[in-house]
Protein backbone atom coordinates (compact mmCIF):
# COMPACT_ATOMS: atom_id res chain seq x y z
CA UNK A 1 0.00 0.00 0.00
CA UNK A 2 1.04 3.26 -0.60
CA UNK A 3 0.87 6.45 1.32
CA UNK A 4 -1.53 7.77 -1.33
CA UNK A 5 -3.77 4.20 -1.25
CA UNK A 6 -5.16 5.14 2.12
CA UNK A 7 -7.33 2.87 4.55
CA UNK A 8 -11.18 3.60 3.75
CA UNK A 9 -12.27 5.49 7.24
CA UNK A 10 -15.40 7.01 8.40
CA UNK A 11 -15.69 10.49 8.28
CA UNK A 12 -14.47 13.46 6.44
CA UNK A 13 -11.94 12.66 4.16
CA UNK A 14 -8.87 14.19 2.99
CA UNK A 15 -8.26 16.45 0.38
CA UNK A 16 -4.65 16.47 0.70
CA UNK A 17 -0.92 15.67 1.91
CA UNK A 18 0.82 16.74 4.60
CA UNK A 19 4.54 17.62 4.27
CA UNK A 20 6.15 15.35 7.18
CA UNK A 21 9.51 15.31 8.91
CA UNK A 22 12.69 14.87 6.65
CA UNK A 23 11.99 10.75 6.47
CA UNK A 24 8.66 10.58 6.61
CA UNK A 25 5.76 10.41 4.33
CA UNK A 26 2.14 11.22 5.77
CA UNK A 27 -1.18 11.73 4.85
CA UNK A 28 -4.21 13.12 6.56
CA UNK A 29 -6.88 10.87 6.53
CA UNK A 30 -10.32 11.79 8.72
CA UNK A 31 -8.21 12.91 11.79
CA UNK A 32 -5.62 10.47 11.67
CA UNK A 33 -2.07 10.55 10.16
CA UNK A 34 -1.26 7.89 7.93
CA UNK A 35 3.38 7.89 7.70
CA UNK A 36 5.77 5.73 6.56
CA UNK A 37 8.82 5.26 8.70
CA UNK A 38 11.53 2.82 6.97
CA UNK A 39 8.75 1.05 5.07
CA UNK A 40 6.29 0.64 7.45
CA UNK A 41 3.11 2.27 7.55
CA UNK A 42 1.32 3.55 10.76
CA UNK A 43 -2.24 5.31 11.26
CA UNK A 44 -1.87 7.68 14.59
CA UNK A 45 -4.37 9.90 15.73
CA UNK A 46 -4.03 13.68 16.08
CA UNK A 47 -4.57 14.22 19.79
CA UNK A 48 -5.87 17.89 21.27
CA UNK A 49 -5.79 18.53 24.45
CA UNK A 50 -5.32 21.98 27.46
CA UNK A 51 -1.89 22.96 27.37
CA UNK A 52 0.14 22.28 30.77
CA UNK A 53 2.72 24.40 32.68
CA UNK A 54 5.69 21.81 31.47
CA UNK A 55 4.34 22.64 27.66
CA UNK A 56 5.79 26.21 27.90
CA UNK A 57 9.25 25.12 25.91
CA UNK A 58 7.47 23.69 23.01
CA UNK A 59 5.09 26.49 22.71
CA UNK A 60 7.44 29.07 22.80
CA UNK A 61 9.68 27.30 20.40
CA UNK A 62 6.75 26.62 17.50
CA UNK A 63 5.60 30.04 18.03
CA UNK A 64 8.87 31.62 17.75
CA UNK A 65 9.44 29.62 14.75
CA UNK A 66 6.25 30.76 12.87
CA UNK A 67 7.26 34.37 13.95
CA UNK A 68 10.08 34.05 12.48
CA UNK A 69 8.90 32.58 8.95
CA UNK A 70 6.04 34.88 8.93
CA UNK A 71 5.83 38.27 10.58
CA UNK A 72 9.78 39.11 8.62
CA UNK A 73 8.84 42.49 7.38
CA UNK A 74 6.70 43.17 9.99
CA UNK A 75 8.21 42.83 12.80
CA UNK A 76 12.27 44.08 13.03
CA UNK A 77 14.78 41.71 12.09
CA UNK A 78 16.46 42.54 15.24
CA UNK A 79 13.81 41.04 17.16
CA UNK A 80 13.33 37.96 15.00
CA UNK A 81 17.10 37.55 15.38
CA UNK A 82 17.27 37.90 18.63
CA UNK A 83 14.97 38.16 21.87
CA UNK A 84 12.01 36.59 20.02
CA UNK A 85 12.26 33.26 21.82
CA UNK A 86 13.38 34.69 25.31
CA UNK A 87 9.91 37.03 24.63
CA UNK A 88 7.89 34.01 23.83
CA UNK A 89 9.23 31.89 26.38
CA UNK A 90 8.57 34.72 29.29
CA UNK A 91 4.83 34.93 27.84
CA UNK A 92 4.04 30.92 27.76
CA UNK A 93 5.72 30.71 31.23
CA UNK A 94 3.32 33.33 33.01
CA UNK A 95 0.44 32.08 30.86
CA UNK A 96 0.72 28.24 31.85
CA UNK A 97 2.48 28.90 35.56
CA UNK A 98 1.54 26.37 37.89
CA UNK A 99 0.19 29.74 40.04
CA UNK A 100 -1.91 31.48 37.01
CA UNK A 101 -5.29 32.00 36.99
CA UNK A 102 -6.51 30.18 33.97
CA UNK A 103 -9.93 30.62 33.82
CA UNK A 104 -10.07 33.69 31.44
CA UNK A 105 -7.98 31.85 29.07
CA UNK A 106 -7.90 28.43 27.19
CA UNK A 107 -4.66 27.23 25.08
CA UNK A 108 -5.23 24.44 23.19
CA UNK A 109 -2.64 22.22 21.48
CA UNK A 110 -2.61 19.25 18.48
CA UNK A 111 -0.39 16.71 18.80
CA UNK A 112 0.44 13.40 16.84
CA UNK A 113 3.13 10.86 19.12
CA UNK A 114 3.49 13.88 21.45
CA UNK A 115 5.03 15.97 18.54
CA UNK A 116 3.42 19.88 18.85
CA UNK A 117 1.48 20.37 15.57
CA UNK A 118 0.29 23.35 16.35
CA UNK A 119 -1.56 25.09 19.07
CA UNK A 120 -4.72 27.93 19.64
CA UNK A 121 -4.60 30.59 22.28
CA UNK A 122 -8.18 32.54 23.22
CA UNK A 123 -8.65 35.24 25.69
CA UNK A 124 -12.28 34.88 26.76
CA UNK A 125 -14.31 38.17 26.75
CA UNK A 126 -11.40 40.67 26.10
CA UNK A 127 -13.16 43.08 24.37
CA UNK A 128 -17.10 44.37 25.18
CA UNK A 129 -17.92 44.77 21.68
CA UNK A 130 -15.89 41.84 19.91
CA UNK A 131 -15.94 39.26 22.63
CA UNK A 132 -12.99 37.31 22.91
CA UNK A 133 -9.82 37.40 21.08
CA UNK A 134 -7.69 34.36 19.42
CA UNK A 135 -4.70 35.55 20.79
CA UNK A 136 -2.39 33.05 18.59
CA UNK A 137 -3.02 29.99 16.10
CA UNK A 138 -0.66 28.57 14.72
CA UNK A 139 0.26 25.36 12.75
CA UNK A 140 4.12 23.72 12.79
CA UNK A 141 5.50 24.96 9.30
CA UNK A 142 5.63 21.74 7.61
CA UNK A 143 1.96 20.72 8.78
CA UNK A 144 0.34 23.95 7.35
CA UNK A 145 -2.88 23.00 5.31
CA UNK A 146 -3.26 19.91 6.30
CA UNK A 147 -6.47 20.69 8.40
CA UNK A 148 -5.21 21.41 12.12
CA UNK A 149 -5.64 25.33 11.41
CA UNK A 150 -9.41 24.62 11.17
CA UNK A 151 -9.59 21.29 13.69
CA UNK A 152 -8.01 24.36 16.29
CA UNK A 153 -10.02 27.17 14.72
CA UNK A 154 -13.10 24.58 15.39
CA UNK A 155 -12.28 24.17 18.85
CA UNK A 156 -11.54 27.70 20.02
CA UNK A 157 -14.90 28.84 18.99
CA UNK A 158 -16.29 25.34 21.27
CA UNK A 159 -14.39 26.89 24.19
CA UNK A 160 -15.69 30.45 23.40
CA UNK A 161 -19.11 28.98 23.10
CA UNK A 162 -18.64 27.25 26.65
CA UNK A 163 -16.88 29.50 28.74
CA UNK A 164 -17.47 33.04 27.20
CA UNK A 165 -20.28 35.31 28.09
CA UNK A 166 -20.09 36.82 24.74
CA UNK A 167 -20.14 34.99 22.16
CA UNK A 168 -18.64 37.19 19.28
CA UNK A 169 -14.71 36.22 18.70
CA UNK A 170 -12.00 38.24 17.11
CA UNK A 171 -8.40 38.84 15.95
CA UNK A 172 -5.77 40.72 14.63
CA UNK A 173 -3.78 39.32 11.75
CA UNK A 174 -0.70 40.98 9.68
CA UNK A 175 -2.09 42.66 6.53
CA UNK A 176 0.96 41.57 4.85
CA UNK A 177 -0.09 37.49 5.85
CA UNK A 178 -2.73 37.30 3.34
CA UNK A 179 -2.12 32.83 3.51
CA UNK A 180 -3.99 33.79 6.74
CA UNK A 181 -6.59 35.97 6.05
CA UNK A 182 -7.67 33.45 3.59
CA UNK A 183 -7.95 30.80 6.21
CA UNK A 184 -9.71 32.99 8.40
CA UNK A 185 -12.63 34.00 5.33
CA UNK A 186 -12.57 30.40 4.57
CA UNK A 187 -13.84 30.09 8.04
CA UNK A 188 -16.59 32.90 8.29
CA UNK A 189 -14.78 35.62 9.60
CA UNK A 190 -15.11 38.86 8.28
CA UNK A 191 -12.66 41.98 8.28
CA UNK A 192 -13.97 44.84 10.20
CA UNK A 193 -11.41 47.60 10.63
CA UNK A 194 -7.29 47.83 10.22
CA UNK A 195 -4.82 49.35 12.28
CA UNK A 196 -1.04 49.75 13.30
CA UNK A 197 0.52 46.49 14.19
CA UNK A 198 0.71 46.17 18.14
CA UNK A 199 4.02 46.13 19.26
CA UNK A 200 5.23 42.35 21.37
CA UNK A 201 5.34 43.49 24.57
CA UNK A 202 4.42 46.87 23.87
CA UNK A 203 7.82 47.46 22.63
CA UNK A 204 7.81 49.67 19.77
CA UNK A 205 11.15 48.74 18.61
CA UNK A 206 10.35 45.16 17.64
CA UNK A 207 7.97 46.01 15.00
CA UNK A 208 8.06 47.75 11.69
CA UNK A 209 6.22 51.21 12.20
CA UNK A 210 4.73 50.97 9.13
CA UNK A 211 3.07 47.23 9.50
CA UNK A 212 -1.15 47.19 9.70
CA UNK A 213 -2.78 44.39 11.21
CA UNK A 214 -6.59 43.75 10.21
CA UNK A 215 -8.96 42.99 12.47
CA UNK A 216 -11.03 39.50 11.49
CA UNK A 217 -14.21 39.32 13.91
CA UNK A 218 -17.01 36.47 13.89
CA UNK A 219 -20.25 37.43 15.58
CA UNK A 220 -21.29 34.05 16.75
CA UNK A 221 -18.30 31.87 17.58
CA UNK A 222 -21.17 28.60 17.28
CA UNK A 223 -21.69 29.67 13.37
CA UNK A 224 -17.52 28.49 13.29
CA UNK A 225 -18.47 25.28 14.99
CA UNK A 226 -21.67 24.50 12.92
CA UNK A 227 -20.05 25.06 9.75
CA UNK A 228 -17.28 22.43 10.25
C1 LIG B 1 -2.99 30.15 9.18
C2 LIG B 1 -2.91 28.71 9.71
C3 LIG B 1 -3.20 28.70 11.22
C4 LIG B 1 -3.98 27.86 8.98
O1 LIG B 1 -3.89 26.54 9.43
P1 LIG B 1 -3.70 25.33 8.38
O2 LIG B 1 -3.64 24.08 9.16
O3 LIG B 1 -2.52 25.63 7.51
O4 LIG B 1 -5.01 25.44 7.50
P2 LIG B 1 -6.06 24.27 7.19
O5 LIG B 1 -5.39 23.14 6.52
O6 LIG B 1 -6.82 23.95 8.42
O7 LIG B 1 -7.02 25.03 6.13
C5 LIG B 1 -8.41 24.83 6.13
C6 LIG B 1 -9.00 25.57 4.97
O8 LIG B 1 -8.72 26.98 5.07
C7 LIG B 1 -8.46 27.51 3.75
N1 LIG B 1 -7.05 27.91 3.64
C8 LIG B 1 -6.05 27.63 4.49
N2 LIG B 1 -4.89 28.20 4.07
C9 LIG B 1 -5.19 28.83 2.91
C10 LIG B 1 -4.43 29.60 1.98
N3 LIG B 1 -3.12 29.81 2.17
N4 LIG B 1 -5.06 30.11 0.89
C11 LIG B 1 -6.37 29.89 0.68
N5 LIG B 1 -7.16 29.16 1.53
C12 LIG B 1 -6.57 28.65 2.64
C13 LIG B 1 -8.77 26.38 2.79
O9 LIG B 1 -10.17 26.42 2.51
C14 LIG B 1 -8.44 25.16 3.63
O10 LIG B 1 -9.10 23.98 3.20
P3 LIG B 1 -8.41 23.06 2.04
O11 LIG B 1 -6.96 22.90 2.38
O12 LIG B 1 -9.20 21.78 2.12
O13 LIG B 1 -8.59 23.85 0.77
C15 LIG B 1 -1.51 28.07 9.46
O14 LIG B 1 -1.27 27.99 8.07
C16 LIG B 1 -0.35 28.79 10.13
O15 LIG B 1 0.01 28.46 11.26
N6 LIG B 1 0.26 29.77 9.43
C17 LIG B 1 1.43 30.45 9.97
C18 LIG B 1 1.13 31.23 11.24
C19 LIG B 1 -0.01 32.19 11.05
O16 LIG B 1 -0.06 32.95 10.08
N7 LIG B 1 -0.93 32.18 12.04
C20 LIG B 1 -2.07 33.07 12.04
C21 LIG B 1 -1.74 34.29 12.80
S1 LIG B 1 -3.07 35.49 12.81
Amino acid sequence: MSASAKPRLAGRQPSVRGRGAPGEDQARHAGCWVSRDKGRFLLSPLAFRTAASDDVDRIAALHADSWRRHYRGAFADSFLDGDVEADRSAVWSARLAPTADRSGSATILAELDDRLLGFIHVAFDDDPRWGSLIDNLHVRHDQRRTGIGRQLLVRGAMAVTARAINHGMYLWVLAQNVAAQRFYEAHGGAVTETEPTHAPGGDPSRVNGASRSLRIAWSDAARVVAAD
